[in-house]
């Protein structure tokens, strides 16, 4: 086997361009700010649009219990990523850590996935920002809603037959909010904090009000009988029994990603070996309750139907309105929060993806202008821009769905990974200092590599189909360019 895949960057090397990168960016957010920027990337487009998708498509009632399997996942591997990120405490999240662990290729495949966590999850979250800036014309402003055709992918048809062509809206967001990341994280995350208060008191708003207008009958039976359910596009899903819930896991899972987004900022963090660990396990502890209690409040109100046809699209807003009768102020702030929290998340996912670029291209696998720092705002601004171009064109011409569940397979992929690295240093650096140490390893990183495949395979076809096109077309990359480019290669 070629040696080139195996080569490794020392983790000395990689502690030393650390400090000497830190001379590019600032080392400006303490323990609080990483615990907000965690929440501000998780609670989004997850918890408000694909709950209801999961539901609708896999489980009914019990996709509370798919949250469970996938907080379960979600807090295996962000052991795995808190001993990684206070032991190598640099930019570029699970890329660093397994190029120092696994070598080159590895370290490829997990930069490569890692755009389909950020990037492509950024879009998902910029195509659901567009269905509540519908809500909030139609619903809050009493205008008139954008034409279908202009909010929509070309793969996407109307119930009454109009086609989608471009998604206008998603677009222009992600374009915001990537030159808002150009002039620097600092003004970013202060305004991330307001967004985050914001958008936790909302879910608490909705769980507490929401929790009178439970239907008993949308909760029997809990979890659903096992059958088979076709969606509009002609895609079938397992619909309720034991792969139901694995499928709804897989599913609302993307409402975890982000946890681990906190490690990206990592050379950026004022003390890295104490904030990270408690910036990323802080933030996923508190996600996770939410998330059940809103979860199981949601489908208690709404029916399953429901979820299925008229409130597909802004689907909390859509259950306050026709069930919580006298609350329409509610689901008029949800709206206006909802679009703000939404904003906040595809910040911090193209902060990541850019950070993920920028270590990228110092280590010559992408091309070097990606890793330029802007002479006075201190961001890697032309990784940004180009971001701004992928995002842009995924947000604006793939469906929700599509790019949403391309997101979560992606990352419970980089996961394992992940998870695998954790016991692969232990061998490799024992000695290297651990501020943070996984629990029972390796049991907990094994049992995190399980609980991450079962989701994958909850997934179905489709999407492994669709994963292994985008990995295919890495490796191309990788042998054609990055491989000769690659700073280990001199
Ligand atoms: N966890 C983020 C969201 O749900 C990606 O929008």
């Amino acid at each position: 086997m070629a040696s080139f895949l195996w080569r490794k960057k020392s983790i000395n090397d990689l502690m030393m361009s650390s400090s000497e990168t830190e001379k590019g960016l600032k080392r400006t957010l303490s323990s609080t700010n990483l615990v907000a920027l965690g929440i501000g990337a998780i609670i989004g487009a997850g918890l408000f649009v694909r709950t209801a998708a999961a539901a609708a498509q896999n489980a009914g009632p019990s996709v509370t219990l798919g949250f469970i399997v996938a907080a379960i996942g979600c807090g295996l591997a962000g052991l795995c990523y808190a001993e990684l990120s206070s032991s190598i405490p640099i930019s570029g999240s699970a890329y660093t850590y397994s190029y120092a662990t696994m070598g080159e290729f590895i370290a490829w495949i997990i930069g490569w996935d890692l755009i389909l966590e950020y990037a492509v999850g950024a879009a998902t979250v910029g195509i659901a920002w567009s269905e509540y800036l519908n809500n909030l014309l139609v619903n809050v402003l009493h205008w008139q809603a954008i034409p279908y055709q202009w909010c929509h992918s070309p793969f996407e048809m109307s119930t009454t037959g109009i086609h989608g062509m471009v998604n206008l809206p998603a677009f222009i967001i992600v374009a915001l909010l990537s030159l808002l990341l150009i002039k620097g994280t600092q003004e970013s995350s202060l305004v991330n904090g307001i967004i985050v208060v914001a958008k936790v008191a909302i879910v608490i708003m909705i769980i507490v009000l929401g929790w009178g207008f439970i239907n008993v009958e949308n909760h029997t039976p809990y979890i659903p009988p096992s059958s088979t359910y076709v969606d509009s596009q002609n895609i079938s899903h397992n619909f309720g029994g034991f792969w139901g819930v694995i499928g709804a896991a897989g599913v609302v899972f993307f409402a975890f990603i982000g946890f681990d987004a906190v490690s990206t900022a990592a050379q950026e963090a004022k003390n890295p070996s104490k904030d990270m660990p408690i910036g990323i396990l802080g933030s996923l502890v508190i996600c996770t309750i939410l998330y059940i209690l809103f979860a199981h409040v949601l489908t208690g109100i709404g029916t399953v139907e429901d979820f299925r046809t008229n409130g597909k699209e802004a689907s909390v807003a859509f259950v306050i309105h026709k069930y919580m009768i006298g609350y329409d102020w509610l689901a008029q702030l949800v709206t206006i929060a909802i679009l703000a929290g939404f904003s906040s998340v595809i910040l911090v996912m193209l902060l990541g993806q850019s950070r993920v670029f920028y270590s990228m291209s110092l280590d010559g696998l992408l091309p070097k202008a990606l890793g330029e720092i802007h002479p006075k705002y201190k961001t890697p601004y032309k990784a940004n821009l180009f971001i701004l171009v992928i995002v842009g064109l995924f947000a604006a011409f793939i469906p929700g769905d599509i790019v949403g569940d391309m997101t979560s397979i992606g990352t419970l992929f980089a996961f394992m990974l992940v998870c695998a690295g954790v016991i692969i240093l232990r061998k490799t650096n024992p000695e290297l200092p651990r501020k943070f140490k996984t629990p029972f390893v390796p049991f907990v990183p094994i049992l995190g590599i399980l609980v991450c495949f079962l989701m994958i395979l909850g997934l179905g076809w489709t999407n492994w189909l669709r994963l292994g096109v985008w990995l295919l077309i890495g490796l191309v990359i990788y042998f054609t360019y990055s491989k000769n480019n690659s700073k280990l290669n001199k």
